[in-house]
């Protein structure tokens, strides 16, 4: 095959070109115009496909190891360059010409070894300069011209001192100094200086370094946003003089503690001394190890945080201006009695045992969250009339008084989700007076709604949510009453099989609505005017088999989630109206992957979607097309029975003829089978002679011995036919014309042909044109066979025939 392989060659080479400059193949544009990125594509340079309005470019975790020109196109728009992890240990003084405009460059992770020194400075408009993790020892970098510098991230080198570079005085905007996880431990006097000179308004990041030393002094007079020094301290010792060698420091806040418990070092009681030297607004401390004593330090914070602590309690600290206060994860349980802070605005406290003992006197809290504290709730809440959120949740058993909330006229927000309220079926006045609430979560509170029971007025409450309690009968129709502003229901998990058409005649604000896991079979109710303006419907895990079209058809216009989502939906034929809505409707249907057909066994997943729809529809067709031909079938049968209703009730006789005993006792001698026009002849002559002769001749007449309440052809059969020995046809144009005449004609002839016996005596009683007698089966071809009697007025032939008539009805056979 050698004539295949160079072109095979250049293909893959034609290929390997396309790769290296088809844009779709090596970045990618991300969310909004000029934001690309080619992260991890191992690009040893940047695509010139890429249009030069980008702005953003994240060219993290390629291979560029040298920085020079060359690497990049002009790209003037771009304002911001990732180059993280790119393997750059050489930065050129002309690596950024070609993106001189930008504002933030990220230089993590990158070994640089040498650094142009016009490099960096060519980016005039730089304001964000990130070298985490590039081997820097010192902050002696050439950035001189950078003035319009605001963030110096250096974190995670080897940097041993924080003395800034004096021409760091000039950068007036410069705001942040993170210098984290350095080498740092010694702070000078005289590291400090530049420092100093600059604005008051940096946040400085010493976290994580070893330090060891800080001269007494060395930060007195200065002004900082933030100061970190989490986990900044080789040692308990090294932390305690330090804190005090920052003594006349000024700073709005202050992070400091540590990121883990270091367990192997025992603190002391004055560790946190210091902090009383030091001015500040807000304290964030973790891990930090407060006593009683150091407290005292912090009375003058607007913050405090103090998280992952030992506290035992805070009883009536002194903390004049604080605003927020917040107790998280305490190792054991904290009392609280924090009566009279009067700038007490928001106080958080969980994640521990709380013993909430006094909250008296305090006017301008607003925001109380005393979530997954196990409270132990000792006061109530009245001193405090102005709390606007009250979060009481994931508290377990928790006893809650009638008057709990009373007072509180300005809650607009109480949580109590997993707070069992069992006990508050008899109370449940509690709510009714909060007419300001928007927010009330009462889900999982392990309460039973009966009846009797009603939120009340709560005019203002837009957000309901009580998942998984118990409702007791129609208790739902009634509670929401007077909800008239409700826009999120949550009844989820309740154990619900059934809504009321008239649980929503109030609730005429709603748009979300969520019933997942109830019981409900049908969601008739989505067609209430009420919920006209309903966008969201969930009803996950319920036992939906199918929704009517009327119903699909009728679904509020706004609707745009609609959660069906594993209900046992009933995939067959006769749904398929509702199947097919279903696979036209998934951008309404989240999770339109988890729609399932209802099946028996657990482990098979048949998704609704995939239904086989037109196999349906050729089943429904087909049916179709039976059952028309089923009705015309059965059209023409009946048309035919009719045309041969006679012929088939002789069959009928003929098949009961065979099964007849044969010889028993005949009532008559004869059965006359005559027209009911010819009745006159009939019984003025026949039965006149016959009957009245000697010996007489008992004649079997329909008119007179045919059992009454009896169907005629039974009569005829059993009374006429098989109870007489012989049959007399009277033969007239009556006769011929009349159809039970003929019926009658036609079954003594097939019982002759079944008993063998000419038993059939014919009396022509007037000419009969013989086209006529082919109308009588079997006539025609009966009277060319047999004899017959001719009747005749003649009294000389009328004497012949009695005589031969009688002598045929007499022969035995
Ligand atoms: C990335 O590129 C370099 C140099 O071109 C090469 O040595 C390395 O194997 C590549 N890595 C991957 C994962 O392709
Ligand atoms: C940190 O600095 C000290 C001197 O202050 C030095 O002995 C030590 O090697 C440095 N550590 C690292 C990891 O560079
Ligand atoms: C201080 O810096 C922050 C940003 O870090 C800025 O929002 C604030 O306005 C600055 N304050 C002063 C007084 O310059
Ligand atoms: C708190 O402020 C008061 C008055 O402003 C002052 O006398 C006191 O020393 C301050 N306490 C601390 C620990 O800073
Ligand atoms: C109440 O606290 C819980 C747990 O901390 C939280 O998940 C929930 O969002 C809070 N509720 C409100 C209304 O903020
Ligand atoms: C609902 O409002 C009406 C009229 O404002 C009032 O008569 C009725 O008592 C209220 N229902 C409840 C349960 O408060
Ligand atoms: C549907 O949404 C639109 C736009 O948000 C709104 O104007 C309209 O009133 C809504 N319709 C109903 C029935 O709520």
């Amino acid at each position: 095959m050698p004539a295949f392989c160079p072109n095979g060659g250049l293909f893959l080479y034609v290929l390997f070109i396309f790769v290296q400059h088809g844009i779709g193949e090596e970045c990618t544009q991300i969310n909004k115009d000029g934001c690309y990125s080619c992260e991890g594509r191992n690009l040893t340079y940047i695509p010139i496909s890429l249009p030069p309005s980008v702005e953003i470019l994240d060219f993290s975790f390629n291979f560029l190891p040298v920085l020079r020109r060359s690497v990049f196109p002009q790209l003037y728009q771009l304002q911001h360059l990732d180059l993280t992890r790119c393997h750059i240990h050489h930065i050129a003084d002309d690596a950024f010409l070609n993106v001189k405009n930008i504002t933030t460059l990220i230089l993590t992770g990158n070994p640089v070894s040498y650094t142009g020194p016009h490099s960096l400075n060519s980016l005039q408009k730089l304001h964000r300069l990130v070298l985490v993790d590039t081997g820097l020892s010192s902050l002696n970098v050439q950035f001189n011209s950078l003035t319009k510098l605001q963030e110096l991230n250096v974190g995670t080198n080897n940097i041993q001192s924080m003395a800034l570079p004096p021409f760091m005085t000039h950068f007036k905007d410069f705001c942040l100094l993170d210098l984290h996880a350095n080498n740092i431990s010694i702070l000078t006097v005289n590291d400090t200086n530049i420092l100093r000179e600059m604005s008051g308004n940096i946040t400085l990041i010493l976290s994580r370094n070893p330090i060891l030393h800080i001269d007494p002094g060395a930060f007195r007079n200065i002004h900082l946003r933030e100061l970190n020094i989490r986990s900044a301290f080789v040692s308990p010792d090294a932390q305690r003089e330090g804190l005090k060698a920052l003594s006349g420091l000024n700073v709005g806040k202050l992070i400091i503690g540590n990121y883990r418990l270091d367990k192997t070092t025992k603190t002391s009681d004055a560790d946190l001394d210091g902090l009383c030297l030091i001015n500040f607004e807000e304290i964030d401390s973790m891990h930090a190890g407060w006593s009683a004593s150091e407290v005292q330090c912090i009375v003058n914070a607007t913050k405090i945080i103090i998280e992952q602590s030992a506290i035992k309690a805070l009883e009536n600290v002194p903390f004049q201006r604080v605003k927020e206060l917040l107790i998280i994860a305490n190792y054991i349980p904290v009392t609280l009695e924090l009566s009279h802070l009067h700038s007490l605005e928001r106080l958080v406290a969980g994640q521990t045992n709380i013993i909430l003992r006094g909250l008296n006197d305090l006017p301008k809290l607003q925001h109380v969250d005393l979530s997954k504290s196990r409270l132990q709730l000792h006061s109530s809440f009245r001193g405090a009339p102005n709390i606007r959120s009250l979060n009481l949740s994931e508290n377990g058993q928790m006893y809650i008084g009638k008057n709990q909330f009373s007072g509180l006229s300005s809650l607009e927000v109480l949580d109590l989700h997993l707070t069992s309220l069992g006990g508050l079926t008899t109370q449940f006045e509690l709510f009714k007076k909060l007419h300001y609430l928007q927010f009330l979560d009462i889900s999982y509170s392990e309460i039973t709604f009966r009846s009797t029971m009603s939120f009340g007025r709560l005019s203002s409450l837009k957000v309901l949510k009580m998942a998984g309690n118990y409702i007791q009968g129609d208790a739902l129709s009634y509670l929401f009453e007077n909800l008239t502003a409700v826009e999120i229901l949550d009844i989820s998990n309740c154990d619900i099989d059934n809504i009321a058409w008239k649980t929503f005649n109030n609730l005429q604000s709603l748009q979300q609505l969520l019933l997942n896991h109830n019981r409900l079979m049908v969601l008739d109710f989505v067609t209430h005017p009420n919920l006209k303006g309903l966008r969201l419907l969930e009803a996950h895990k319920n036992n939906i088999a199918s929704i009517p079209l009327n119903i699909l058809q009728n679904l509020p216009s706004n609707l745009s989630v609609l959660d069906l989502s594993f209900n046992p939906i009933d995939c067959s034929c006769s749904q398929i109206d509702f199947i097919s809505w279903i696979s036209s409707h998934q951008q309404i249907l989240p999770q339109s992957n988890n729609i399932l057909c209802k099946s028996l066994s657990h482990n098979s997943r048949q998704r609704t979607i995939d239904f086989d729809i037109e196999s349906c529809i050729h089943i429904r067709r087909l049916t179709i097309v039976l059952s028309i031909c089923a009705v015309v079938l059965l059209a023409l049968a009946s048309a035919l029975a009719y045309r041969f209703q006679f012929y088939l009730r002789y069959g009928c006789i003929l098949f009961k003829g065979y099964r007849a005993p044969r010889h028993h006792e005949f009532s008559y001698d004869a059965f006359v089978i005559y027209s009911s026009k010819d009745e006159c002849w009939v019984l003025d002559e026949l039965v006149e002679n016959l009957e009245n002769g000697i010996p007489p001749i008992h004649l079997c007449l329909h008119v007179r011995d045919f059992e009454a309440g009896k169907a005629i052809t039974s009569n005829i059969i059993d009374e006429g036919i098989m109870g007489s020995r012989k049959s007399i046809v009277v033969v007239s144009k009556h006769f011929i014309e009349s159809s039970w005449c003929r019926f009658e004609f036609e079954v003594a002839q097939s019982w002759l042909v079944t008993q063998g016996n000419p038993n059939i005596i014919i009396i022509i009683l007037e000419d009969v044109e013989e086209e006529k007698t082919k109308k009588v089966f079997g006539l025609h071809k009966y009277l060319k066979k047999n004899t017959y009697l001719k009747w005749s007025t003649n009294p000389m032939s009328n004497m012949r025939f009695w005589i031969r008539l009688r002598k045929a009805l007499m022969t035995r056979n």
